[in-house]
């Protein structure tokens, strides 16, 4: 491991409560980065649906970009992007989804979406006497193929004979990094946890009906497995996993599966883990920049009031500084995530719920108890 350095980062606070929660998140930084001794520098972005809107943006259709060719070609020279939300209740679906998260997800080649879902202690889930030894799993999403890459279109649009494709576009490349970055995974947990967790991946798919696609996976995924002894597979259709994931919870250890399936079963992971309240995601290329975003979306009737759930903000940044420190082989920066996380699990049993303006605290006390427990 690289001795310390400083932590270059991009912020995009981006529109409603994002730059409130982001700006929590950055008030733990502030701590951490002393305690634990290095420094970092901050660049904010100007990236939003309020900026898009103020350029002249058409609401109901893409017209101009979210963002620019150079302001990408600027966040490429960081080492992560903190992401508070873009999200704006003016714009029409897709157009900033499109424009800004998915646009950078496929330029920076963030093709890892990590979902970590881990029931904090004094967190109600919806799961009947569940405890957070029985909901501790993660969720490695591929990010950049499927159904999300926009392939294919509209023949006699508008008309009764209107023909729309979407194509599931799986390479065999894809599948694999995806595949291989989730055993590697299995294998880095097994090792923090001194064996504790890390033993199993399970492939989620539907191979009894995407009998191509789902062949790729499941043909990359047992090759992989041949150079991983260690690390036990199982397979899961996607409908079952939906079930499974309520009824069994703690079977779950590392799960790895495509883009649209692993979109949809991470929001079901993410009720269970306590609700968007606490559930953060890590937009990853292990070789390049990844960028790091609380699930909960922009909120915009919150706004403003100092009610919002800043836990999944804060939990992101750990994980950026933990993937980060991982992945550019800086310590000091994994250990300070490490370190919020060990906050985190000692300030949510002070918290009466998770929800905005439910919480007994205000967004920034909630901060603060978090600064206090490092
Ligand atoms: C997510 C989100 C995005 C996705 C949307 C906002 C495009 O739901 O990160 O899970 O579908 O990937
Ligand atoms: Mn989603």
């Amino acid at each position: 491991m690289a001795a310390t350095r400083a932590l270059n980062l991009a912020v995009i606070g981006g529109d409603g409560t994002g730059p409130e929660v982001v700006a929590e998140g950055l008030k733990v930084l502030a701590a951490v980065a002393k305690k634990e001794g290095f420094d970092y520098k901050l660049q904010p972005f100007d990236v939003s649906g309020d900026r898009y809107l103020a350029a002249g943006g058409d609401p109901s259709k893409p017209s101009i970009p979210v963002i620019s060719e150079e302001e990408i070609a600027q966040l490429r020279r960081y080492d992560a992007l903190y992401l508070g939300a873009v999200g704006h209740p003016k714009i029409a679906p897709g157009i900033l989804e499109k424009g800004l998260l998915l646009r950078l997800r496929f330029e920076l080649d963030q093709y890892i979406n990590l979902r970590p879902v881990r029931l904090y202690p004094g967190v109600p889930t919806p799961l009947a006497d569940r405890k957070p030894e029985d909901i501790d799993f993660i969720v490695v999403r591929e990010n950049t193929e499927g159904i999300y890459t926009g392939m294919g279109g509209f023949q006699y649009k508008g008309t009764p004979q209107e023909v729309s494709t979407q194509i599931n576009c799986t390479t065999r490349f894809g599948a694999e990094r995806c595949i291989r970055y989730a055993f590697e995974f299995a294998r880095s947990r097994a090792k923090a946890t001194g064996g504790a967790k890390g033993k199993r991946l399970t492939l989620v798919h539907k191979t009894n009906v995407l009998t191509f696609a789902g062949d790729t996976w499941f043909r990359a995924f047992n090759d992989v497995a041949k150079e991983y002894a260690d690390v036990q597979t199982d397979y899961n259709h996607v409908d079952a996993c939906c079930m499974w994931f309520v009824k069994n919870p703690d079977y779950y250890d590392v799960v790895v599966t495509d883009n649209i399936f692993g979109d949809i079963i991470t929001d079901l992971a993410a009720v269970i883990q306590g609700g968007l309240g606490v559930a953060a995601g890590g937009n990853i290329n292990p070789a390049g920049v990844s960028m790091f975003e609380p699930m909960g979306g922009s909120a915009p009737k919150y706004t403003g009031q100092n009610v919002i759930n800043p836990i999944a903000a804060i939990a992101a940044l750990a994980m950026l500084l933990r993937e980060t420190g991982k992945n550019q082989g800086v310590e000091t920066w994994a250990k300070a995530g490490r370190r919020i996380e060990q906050a985190i699990l000692a300030t949510t049993p002070k918290m009466k719920s998770q929800n905005a303006g439910k919480m007994g605290h205000s967004t920034t006390h909630v901060g603060d108890l978090v600064v206090a427990a490092l």
